[in-house]
C-alpha cells in the first residue's frame, strides 16, 4: 500500500509536468483558408483582389506549382486610390505570413511590394521589397512574423495604401496554436490510482487517455497524440524513469 501511494504520488507529478502547453502550427490559405477552423482571409476591397493561378489578365504569373496550395490572390495598388488589404483572424499565440514576390517586368508593370501590418488594431511593422534585374520569383517569402502574442483571438490586417504603387500576391499566414493539458481532477487520479495499484504503466495510460480522448473529439490535431499513445511510444518514454 505505502508503495501504491508512493507510485501515485511520483505519477501525479509526473502528469503536472504534462499539464504544459503543446505548440500546433495552422494555415490559412489565401483560397481554401483554415481547414479545421473554416475561417478565411477578408479582402477589401473585394473587387479589387483576384485567385492569381486562373488569373487570364494578370501581368504577373509565378509558377503555380510552387504556390502554396496552388493558389496566391493578386492585387494592385495605385496611389490615391483605395487602400488594398487583406486581413486574418487566428486564436494564437504567434503569426507568421507569406507573399510572393516578382521580378521586374515590364517599364509599366508595378512589382514593388509595400505592406503595413496592423495587429489587434495597432500599426506593428512594415514590408518593402523592389526587385532588381536580377530578382525572380520568390515564394514562401516571409514578410512578417511575430511571437509572443496573448493567447486568444487576434486580428492581423496586411495594407498598401500611402503614396507608391504596389503589387500584392498573397499567398499564406501561418499562426500558432496553444493546447494547455490539464491534469484530471485530483480525486479522479488517485481513485485510478488505488485501482491499478499494482500497475502503473496502465494507471497513466488510464489517466492520459481520458485526458487526450477529450481533446481528440474537439479538435484533430490531438489524433497524433492519441496515435502515439495508441502505439505505446509516448509511455515508453514517460515510464523510462519509473522502473
Ligand atoms: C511555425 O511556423 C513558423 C514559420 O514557418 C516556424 O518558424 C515555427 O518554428 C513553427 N512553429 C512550430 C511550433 O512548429
Ligand atoms: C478562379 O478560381 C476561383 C477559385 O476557385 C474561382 O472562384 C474563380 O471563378 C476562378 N476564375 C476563373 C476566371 O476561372
Ligand atoms: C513553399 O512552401 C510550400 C509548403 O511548405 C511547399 O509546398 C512549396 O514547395 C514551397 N515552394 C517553394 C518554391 O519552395
Ligand atoms: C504605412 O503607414 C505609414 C504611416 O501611417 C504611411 O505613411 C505609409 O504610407 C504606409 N505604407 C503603406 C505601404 O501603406
Amino acid at each position: 500500500m505505502p508503495t501504491a501511494i508512493l507510485r501515485s504520488t511520483f505519477l501525479l507529478l509526473t502528469l503536472l509536468t504534462l499539464s504544459s502547453a503543446v505548440l500546433v502550427n495552422r494555415t490559412i490559405d489565401d483560397e481554401y483558408g483554415d481547414p479545421i477552423t473554416s475561417t478565411f482571409p477578408v479582402y477589401s476591397p473585394i473587387g479589387d483582389w483576384q485567385q492569381g493561378a486562373n488569373c487570364s489578365d494578370c501581368a504577373i504569373k509565378p509558377d503555380v506549382s510552387k504556390a502554396f496550395d496552388g493558389t496566391w490572390h493578386d492585387s494592385t495598388f495605385y496611389p490615391d486610390s483605395t487602400p488594398k488589404s487583406v486581413s486574418v483572424t487566428f486564436n494564437g499565440v504567434a503569426v507568421y505570413a507569406f507573399f510572393i514576390t516578382s521580378p521586374v517586368l515590364t517599364t509599366t508593370t508595378t512589382t514593388q511590394t509595400h505592406l503595413n501590418f496592423t495587429l489587434d488594431n495597432a500599426l506593428i511593422g512594415a514590408y518593402d521589397f523592389t526587385p532588381d534585374a536580377s530578382s525572380t520569383y520568390t515564394y514562401n517569402h516571409s514578410v512578417f512574423s511575430k511571437t509572443g502574442l496573448s493567447n486568444g483571438e487576434h486580428t492581423l490586417v496586411m495594407t498598401t495604401g500611402g503614396t507608391t504603387a504596389a503589387l500584392l500576391l498573397f499567398d499564406y499566414v501561418i499562426y500558432t496554436r496553444t493546447f494547455d493539458f490539464h491534469v484530471p481532477r485530483i480525486s479522479r487520479i488517485l481513485h485510478l490510482g488505488f485501482i491499478f495499484r499494482n500497475g502503473y504503466r496502465i494507471f497513466v495510460y488510464q489517466v492520459l487517455w481520458s485526458v487526450i480522448k477529450d481533446k481528440i473529439s474537439k479538435d484533430r490535431s490531438y489524433r497524433q497524440w492519441g496515435a502515439m499513445v495508441g502505439t505505446g511510444t509516448f509511455l515508453r518514454q514517460l515510464c523510462r524513469s519509473c522502473h
